[in-house]
C-alpha cells in the first residue's frame, strides 16, 4: 500500500532521509517514531505528496509518486485521510462545516453527509459543539476535529501526526481506539509520534527513525 524504495530527502543543504526503503501492507498499522526534527512530518507529507523525493521511489495506493502530475494529486488524496500536526481547521467554518467539507467535495448528498458527520461527532464525543468555531473549542477538542475530519470519508490510507499531543490519557485512549476500529475495517494506518506509551505494549510494527537513516524496527 506504501512503498518507498531508495528515498532520499533534503531540505537545502539538510539531509532527512538518505537511501531508506520500507513497505507498509494495506491494511497494517504501523507507527513512526524517532526525536524531535527527525523526520515524521517530511515522512508523511511524501506519502501525501505535499513534498516530493529528491531521490529513489514511493509508491501509494498504487500510484508512483514521481509519476504523478499536479492534477492528478487530488484524486490521489481522495484515498488519505490526514491527521495534521498542525490542525489547519477552517477558522470560518463550523465544526460540522469543517468536517463536512471533504465530503461536499465529493458531491456527496447533503443528507449522506449529514448522517456521516453527526457519526463522528458522535464518536469523538462532540455532537454538542458541532456549531461552534475552532477557536472556540479547547485545543484537545479541535485535536478531535482535525481526527474526524480526517477519518469522515473513510479514506483507504490515514496518516495521523501526532494524533494525541494534546490529549489526556482517556481522551488518547478513546481516540486510539477509533483509529485500531478504522483499520480494522481495512484501512491502512500509519501514526507518526514520539509519545512512547502509544506504541509501547501495542503489539504494533514500530519504525524507529534516527539520523536520515531507519534505525531499526520493533514491534511495540
Ligand atoms: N519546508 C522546510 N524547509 C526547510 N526545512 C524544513 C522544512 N520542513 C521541515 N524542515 C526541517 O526538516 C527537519 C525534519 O522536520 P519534521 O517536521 O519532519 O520533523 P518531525 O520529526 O516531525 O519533528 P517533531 O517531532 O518536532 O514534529 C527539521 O529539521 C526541519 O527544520
Ligand atoms: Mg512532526
Amino acid at each position: 500500500m506504501i512503498q518507498f524504495s531508495g528515498v532520499s530527502k533534503y531540505y537545502d543543504k539538510e539531509i532527512i532521509f538518505k537511501n531508506i526503503s520500507f513497505t507498509i501492507e494495506k491494511g497494517d498499522l504501523v507507527y513512526v517514531t524517532g526525536p524531535s526534527g527527525v523526520g515524521k512530518t517530511t515522512l508523511l507529507k511524501l506519502i501525501y505528496c505535499a513534498e516530493l523525493p529528491d531521490e529513489g521511489h514511493i509508491n501509494v495506493a498504487g500510484w508512483d509518486l514521481k509519476k504523478l502530475r499536479q492534477g492528478t494529486i487530488p484524486y490521489l488524496r481522495r484515498n488519505i485521510g490526514v491527521v495534521f500536526q498542525d490542525f489547519r481547521l477552517l477558522p470560518n467554518k463550523t465544526v460540522f462545516d469543517n468536517i463536512a467539507l471533504t465530503l461536499k467535495i465529493q458531491d456527496m448528498h447533503p443528507k449522506e453527509i449529514k448522517e456521516n458527520v453527526d457519526e463522528v461527532l458522535k464518536n469523538i464525543r462532540l455532537k454538542h459543539k458541532s456549531y461552534l468555531f475552532p477557536l472556540q473549542l479547547s485545543g484537545g477538542e479541535q485535536q478531535r476535529v482535525v481526527i474526524a475530519r480526517a477519518i469522515v470519508s473513510r479514506p483507504s490510507v490515514l496518516l495521523a501526526d501526532e494524533p494525541t499531543g494534546n490529549l489526556d490519557s482517556d481522551t488518547s485512549a478513546a481516540i486510539m481506539k477509533l483509529f485500531k476500529d478504522i483499520n480494522a475495517k481495512g484501512a491502512t494506518v500509519l501514526i507518526a509520534t514520539h509519545n512512547e506509551t502509544l506504541f509501547q505494549g501495542s503489539g504494533r510494527r514500530t519504525i524507529h527513525l534516527r539520523d536520515s537513516q531507519i534505525e531499526k524496527e520493533t514491534i511495540g
